[in-house]
């Protein structure tokens, strides 16, 4: 179905859970309060509701959290979702801590790829970034996620200043050397005590001259850079300087059972424990209540009351 700025809108993002297993600088705030289990949206709540966005045309659905994979049951979620008719394909966000050795499930259960979220190269950068030690190697993750044929295995990460934005041209050899889409997110805005966005946040241009990037093509939401002589590209996801709402074609479900038309907006729209027509009427609305463009800047606020473990990253 189409909103009305002729956005066709045909992709759902449903956060599972907004727990994580990490608690990364920018995401988690320290104390966070978390939804109250008998809350969260259950299995059947989920499937019917995809079943009704389908009628508008939903086909892709990306589970996100939180972190997807610290919910119970999830590989007979992803199963349930993947045999709703309309849908075409499945696809997760991960920090991956919790999917090593379950790829072949994973895949079993009907997911096609994998975003994995991976802010640092470099062990004490990661430690520092996601508050605490982590025993992981991202590399045999990726090894066996190849194994699968789960690919493209497309890499998320946010760049910090003074934390890992030196890592760039590490990044560009990885994704090379591993045979991975890397895509580097800009930092949103979020509210937190223990961080300050401005203190944090570090401008595409300034990334695109320290390494000498130029771009080679634009897909959807994503820039594509190479270094000079250089064939293979590296992503730029830049929510807040350069909108791409023009070409936003989501909605978001959240863990307590709200439709969001946009990230960025405050508007919610109760949609669990509903009978199908009226879950139906609400999506409906929540497509023609999707707003034109989002109103986030640098300077700050972001509009959303919710952090981004409540919302789906
Ligand atoms: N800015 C940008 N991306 C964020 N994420 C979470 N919080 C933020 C933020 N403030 C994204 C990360 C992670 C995903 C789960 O959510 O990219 O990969
Ligand atoms: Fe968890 Fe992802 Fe948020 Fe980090 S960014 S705390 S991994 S949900």
């Amino acid at each position: 179905m189409k909103d009305l700025y002729n956005r066709e809108i045909d992709y759902l993002r449903i956060s599972v859970t907004d727990r994580c297993n990490l608690r990364c600088l920018y995401c988690m705030p320290d104390g966070i309060e978390t939804i109250e289990k008998s809350k969260i949206i259950r299995d059947e709540d989920i499937i019917q509701i995809i079943n009704e966005a389908s009628k508008t045309g939903i086909k892709k659905v990306r589970i996100t959290g939180g972190e997807p994979l610290v919910r119970s049951g999830i590989y007979e979620l992803i199963r349930k979702i993947r045999s709703v008719k309309a849908i075409e394909e499945v696809v997760l966000t991960t920090n991956g801590i919790l999917l090593k050795g379950h790829v072949k499930e994973l895949k079993d259960s009907g997911v096609s790829r994998v975003n994995l979220s991976i802010d640092s190269l470099r062990e004490s950068t990661v430690n520092g970034i996601v508050g605490s030690t982590l025993d992981f190697s991202y590399l045999e993750l990726i090894k066996e996620l190849h194994e699968h044929n789960m690919t493209p295995i497309k890499i998320n990460t946010v760049l910090l200043k003074g934390v890992n934005d030196h890592e760039v041209l590490d990044f560009y050899n990885f994704s090379d050397q591993y045979d991975c889409e890397v895509r580097f997110i800009e930092l949103m805005p979020f509210e937190s005590d223990r961080f300050n966005y401005n203190d944090y946040y570090i401008s595409k241009e300034v990334i695109l001259k320290r390494n000498s990037l130029v771009l080679s093509r634009k897909l959807n939401n994503v820039e594509y850079y190479t270094m000079p002589n250089s064939t293979k590209e590296i992503g730029f996801i830049n929510a807040v300087s350069s909108k791409f709402c023009e070409d936003c074609n989501r909605l978001r479900l959240t863990s307590d059972g709200y439709i969001k038309p946009c990230l960025h907006s405050n508007k919610e729209l109760l949609v669990k424990g509903k009978t199908d027509e009226d879950v139906l009427e609400v999506i409906k609305k929540a497509i023609k209540e999707k707003p034109k463009q989002h109103k986030l800047d640098k300077s700050y606020t972001n509009s959303s009351k919710r952090s981004m473990n409540k919302i789906g990253g």
